[in-house]
């Protein structure tokens, strides 16, 4: 089996927290259960990009339980539990020098160049093919086959010119290697059946296609799933905002200014979070409808520019880019910390930071570093301007990734079950689809479901067994 993870010696204790991770993942073991013996992804090719955690570990297992042929990485350089990966690669039936699970291409630390040479790795079958359904996180993989598609199509790869971000140069030189003559990433984009996508910025991405005719296979929105983003966005930031901060600095949060750029459903956990630590929250929007919310849950709503010079502690949550700049950087005070818990590193002007004549950057400990500059000041900036709570700690809890997960699996599997019923588009999973995950995890938390009578059905409009609500219906 070819894979590369940092030390397969790691399994063991890899398979300990699995198995701990398992029962806290009842969703996705009820889906094992209920599809053991159909094994409805027997035949697909799963290629995954999506951070190699103990919970992405559990969501690996799931798709071989069900017959799944599955390649995976990482989405981000940072985010890989290297016992999770050694655990996945050595499998539950083999042994470190007999590996029997699942190849993976994933190490904590991985450089941009590595990072994309792993995710070339896991769209590459041993027989020469590639994957027939993808699992994407940000769209990373996504993305690659496109664009390998399109140049194929046009005859040449782009020259990047100076101006390209690091990242983009290194996609196109990784394309110049790999296009082919006979069109290898145009057979790769034409065997994929479909994409099952994860967040917030993989689904914008995937839209945005969609609307320019570029779109080469259909993709199901995990994302919006509402026990998919008004769960893990927002009950998963709550957990792991903090634990990102705490590990990374175990500075005492209580009392100090924190500021949260950005109020949508990962802001809202942060925000929350942070407040329940005594923290001051402030936050910043550019949407009316949740800068009011903001103030209507209680916290002050203002402008950067306001707050730079006086806040402890910023996170960025927006999926949009330059929200911190290098400007407002060198203007925070003493060993103010700067985070970001969106999808991409863009939200922080890291490449400006680097630029600032004269400033020095010191590694405290992997993934936290101080940045000082001239005048003596310095802030504290966590991994390095990525999705800190997976950079400075292990994501989201299992809990939540299991609402998360069982969607993705749902997805997976209507995906490759029922392809001539999703034409090229973008698709949320229907909403009794989306009961029936959040059904799968009431037993473990001790809810007791209220059963609507028939009359009270009828009354309301429903059906008794669901689904309870319009497909407009915000929750
Ligand atoms: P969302 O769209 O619900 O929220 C983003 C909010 O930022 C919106 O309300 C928007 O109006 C606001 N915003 C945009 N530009 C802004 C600016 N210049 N200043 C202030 N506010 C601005 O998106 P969601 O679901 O909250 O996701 C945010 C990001 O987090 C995405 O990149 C997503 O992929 C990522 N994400 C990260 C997770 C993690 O574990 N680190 C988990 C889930 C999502």
């Amino acid at each position: 089996m070819d894979f590369k993870v940092a030390d397969l010696a790691l399994a063991d204790f890899g398979r300990r927290e699995i198995r701990l991770a398992e029962h806290e993942m009842p969703g996705l073991m009820a889906v094992r259960r209920e599809y053991a013996d159909s094994r409805p992804l027997a035949g697909a090719k799963i290629m995954g990009s999506l951070h190699m955690t103990i919970q992405t570990a559990v969501l690996i297992e799931t798709l071989v339980a069900l017959g799944a042929d599955v390649r995976w990485v990482s989405c981000n350089i940072f985010s890989t539990q290297d016992h999770a990966a050694a655990a996945v690669v050595v499998g539950p039936e083999g042994t470190v020098d007999a590996p029997k699970g699942v190849p993976v291409f994933a190490w904590k630390g991985e450089t941009l160049e590595e990072y994309w040479w792993c995710t070339d790795q896991a769209l590459r079958w041993p027989d020469g093919t590639g994957p027939n359904m993808i699992l994407d996180d940000g769209g990373d993989a996504t993305l690659l086959v496109h664009k390998g598609a399109e140049y194929e199509k046009a005859g040449a790869v782009p020259s990047p010119s100076e101006d390209d971000p690091e990242e983009w140069k290194i996609i196109l030189d990784l394309l110049r290697r790999t296009v082919t003559d006979e069109g290898r990433w145009t057979a790769v984009a034409s065997a994929i059946k479909g994409v099952t996508e994860e967040t917030t910025t993989g689904v914008h991405r995937l839209y945005e296609m969609f609307k320019a005719g570029t779109l080469l296979f259909p993709a199901i929105n995990v994302n919006d799933s509402v026990t998919k983003s008004k769960f893990d966005n927002k009950y998963g930031c709550r957990h792991s905002v903090i634990d990102g901060l705490n590990r990374a600095t175990d500075v005492l949060i209580g009392g100090k200014v924190a500021v949260i750029c950005g109020y949508g459903d990962v802001g809202k956990g942060c925000a929350d979070a942070l407040r329940g630590q005594g923290a001051r929250v402030i936050v910043t929007e550019i949407d009316p409808i949740c800068a009011l919310q903001a103030a209507m849950d209680g916290f002050q709503v203002t402008v950067l520019e306001d707050v730079v010079e006086t806040a402890d502690i910023f996170v960025t949550t927006t999926g949009n880019f330059d929200i911190i700049t290098a400007d407002h950087m060198s203007r925070m005070k003493h060993n103010a910390i700067v985070s970001n818990i969106g999808h991409f590193d863009n939200e922080i002007d890291m490449a400006g930071l680097a630029k600032i004549p004269g400033i020095v950057k010191e590694e405290v400990k992997p993934q936290v570093h101080t940045w000082t500059f001239p005048d003596g000041h310095q802030i504290i900036v966590l991994a390095e301007g990525r999705l800190m709570n997976l950079g400075c700690a292990t994501g989201h809890p299992s809990f939540v990734m299991s609402n998360s997960f069982t969607n993705q699996v749902i997805a997976q599997i209507e995906l490759f079950t029922k392809t001539e019923q999703y034409p090229i588009g973008v698709y949320v999973l229907p909403k009794h689809l989306d009961e029936k995950v959040a059904r799968l995890h009431l037993d473990a938390l001790g809810v007791k479901l209220t059963k609507l009578t028939k009359t009270q059905a009828e009354y309301i409009g429903v059906d008794i067994e669901g689904p309870y609500k319009p497909d407009h219906y915000r929750y």
